[in-house]
């Protein structure tokens, strides 16, 4: 099983990026993080990275028909791009919705969410931890158990 795990613009600097707000971990420490939690659970993880909207599309259209599920931090692309959540609509896959930051708790802008309407469920404010719950949610999914 091929899960897909991307993250959003602003998220290659996790660590040193308002670390108040997001935390210490870096984007690699998380990148490993979600790969061993899906080894465990018999999954593999492909992960991409970018701070450009069609470069997210482009790398989900490629690999989308390999995979099983999709994990997407979408960073401000969550509140603005009905293009990325176009792509995600049309990619097929069951997805997660994660975000770092309690989104609720935070500027009135952040509380729209264009992705949320197209993905399975959310996992917000629980810090780099939603990623790990993700995959585990993920799986559950795929594997059809409650
Ligand atoms: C974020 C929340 C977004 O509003 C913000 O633009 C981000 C990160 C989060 O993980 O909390 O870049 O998606």
């Amino acid at each position: 099983m091929r899960l897909l795990l991307i993250n959003g613009p602003n998220l290659n600097t996790l660590g040193a990026r308002e670390p108040e707000i997001y935390g210490t971990t870096t984007l690699p420490e998380v990148e490993r993080a979600v790969a061993e939690r899906a080894a465990g659970l018999g999954a593999e993880v492909h992960a991409f990275q970018s701070n450009a909207e069609g470069a997210i599309i482009d790398w989900l259209q490629h690999e989308q028909s390999d995979a099983g599920g999709l994990i997407i931090n979408a960073g401000a692309l969550t509140h603005s791009s009905i293009a990325l959540r176009d792509a995600v609509a049309a990619c097929g896959l069951p997805a997660v919705e994660v975000h770092i930051s309690n989104v609720w708790k935070r500027e009135l802008f952040r509380h729209e969410s264009l992705l949320s309407p197209v993905v399975n469920g959310a996992i917000v404010g629980l810090g780099v931890q939603g990623y790990l719950l993700a995959v585990d949610a993920l799986v559950t999914m795929i594997k059809g158990v409650e």
